[in-house]
């Protein structure tokens, strides 16, 4: 396992969940050191200089995307915190705010500062029902010890926190649905430009970010900026959350420093573990369902036959032809007996489902993949049904008001791309693929 533990350095600590011991273990000094001694644009300085990534899948640079920010006089600025997590596959953002809830409400105080904001929500997926009460709970108890409300450890600085539940819909993790859903609306995303960074909540310039991403802001605060870069490689510095599940032996939550390998994180017993009954590694969704599918002999090595790293640089190398994405951690392992034409057809399903249905292309072209997919699963399809199947997903493909479109195109496109013999097994052997007898 990596020695380096940031974020669940204390995860297993007893009673680490409330406050005194989560305070007992270090907690809260990153609010010490940023109120007590820096500016608002120091600490974006410190996000900056750590080249912390967001971790809810773009991967695009926090201080970055902080110091972007409008910052109009008079003008209310907000920051959310992005708690939707449904992307199948991805876990990790449940699992810190359950256990460690403190955690994130630490990140908030520092970043909410940072940004100016004196407002700050966490929009929690509807189904994290449980975990609401966990992080109210945090946050009553971080009043309590002056840590959030007015005046903050007597330095002037007034934040509130406020916990919304989603209703259930995957469209409102993207971050203009999210904020849509917030005000009280339907989440449909929103046309951008205005970004979120000019014109985000209720009008007013506001920062979206991930949960884990605002975890974060903790230890980067706490050891520097300079010390969290060290940790990790390349663009992919500090530690990153992976959810593990699918045909692993120890499927959950594991933190890495991003410079083991692939092969590492799925076969040593400090992560997976393996894959149970001695099965074969077939191939893995690295990223959350989204991302592409890589089998198992690009998974473990690249097209050019280097090693492959857990990070965001090595995931993706070779593009979409040979490579995927790091995406949100969601690793979903498959071995030897999974169906990739079941699989993609039950992600197809997700999507259609999930599609708000602002943009024909991802309205009826979701479904339309979910009908073929379907067809070709159950031994009904056409070899003319794949091409078909690929015309679709790549007219869906940057056509789109937000990337769902894009995220329910990419598994088809490397569905096909490295599996095409299953989908032409499946039309040549109807019956047997009626009932999943498959034999490839
Ligand atoms: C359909 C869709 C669902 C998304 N779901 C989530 C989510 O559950 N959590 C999340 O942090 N980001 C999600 N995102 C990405 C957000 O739009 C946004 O980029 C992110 O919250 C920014 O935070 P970060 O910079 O800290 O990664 C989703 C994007 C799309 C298109
Ligand atoms: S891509 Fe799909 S989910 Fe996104 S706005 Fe268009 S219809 Fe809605």
């Amino acid at each position: 396992m990596s020695s380096i533990q940031l974020l669940l350095a204390n995860d297993k600590k007893p009673g680490i969940k409330n406050y005194t011991a989560y305070r007992a273990n270090g907690g809260y000094q990153s609010v010490e050191k940023a109120l007590g001694n820096m500016s608002p644009d120091e600490v974006t300085e410190e996000v900056k200089k750590s080249g912390l990534r967001g971790r809810g899948g773009a991967g695009f640079p926090t201080g970055m995307k902080w110091s972007f920010l409008a910052k109009p006089e008079g003008v209310a600025r907000y920051l959310v915190v992005n708690a939707d997590e449904s992307e199948p596959g991805t876990f990790k953002d449940r699992y810190l705010m359950e256990f460690i809830p403190h955690l994130l409400i630490e990140g908030m105080v520092v970043a909410s500062y940072a940004l100016g904001a004196n407002v700050s929500y966490i929009y929690i997926r509807g189904e994290y029902a449980w975990i609401v009460d966990i992080l109210e709970e945090a946050i009553v108890e971080a009043k309590q010890n002056g840590f959030l409300g007015k005046n903050i450890l007597g330095k002037g600085y007034d934040l509130e926190i406020y916990v919304q539940r989603g209703a259930g819909a995957y469209i409102c993790g993207e971050e203009t649905a999210l904020l849509e859903s917030l005000e009280g609306r339907r989440g449909n995303p929103r046309i951008k430009p205005p970004f979120p960074a000019v014109k985000g909540l209720w009008g007013c310039p506001t920062v979206v970010n991930n949960v884990e991403t605002i975890a974060a802001v903790v230890p980067i605060i706490n050891m520097t900026g300079d010390e969290y870069a060290k940790i990790g490689v390349g663009r992919s510095t500090g530690t990153k959350l992976i959810s593990a599940c699918g045909n692993i032996n120890k499927p959950g939550v594991y933190e890495i420093d991003m410079t083991c390998s692939v092969e590492e994180f799925i076969f040593s017993e400090d992560y997976c573990g393996g894959i149970p009954n001695g099965k074969r590694l077939k191939a893995c969704i690295p990223g959350g369902s989204s991302v592409p599918i890589l089998p198992a002999n690009l998974l473990l090595k690249t097209a050019k036959g280097e090693t492959r790293y857990m990070n965001y640089e090595s995931l993706s190398d070779g593009g979409f032809e040979t490579g995927s994405m790091m995406g949100s951690g969601g690793f979903i392992v498959l071995d030897e007996d999974q169906c990739v034409v079941r699989h993609t057809m039950t992600l197809a399903r997700f999507y259609h489902h999930e599609s708000c249905g602002q943009c024909s292309p991802c309205r009826e072209g979701t479904g339309w993949m979910h009908k073929i997919l379907k067809s070709i699963e159950n031994g009904t399809g056409k070899m003319s049904d794949i091409e078909l199947l690929w015309d679709i997903q790549r007219k869906i493909e940057g056509n789109t008001i937000c990337p769902l479109g894009d995220a329910a195109a990419w598994p088809v496109a490397a569905a096909i791309r490295h599996f095409r013999d299953e989908f032409e097994w499946h039309v040549t052997h109807p019956a047997e693929a009626m009932v999943g007898n498959y034999a490839f």
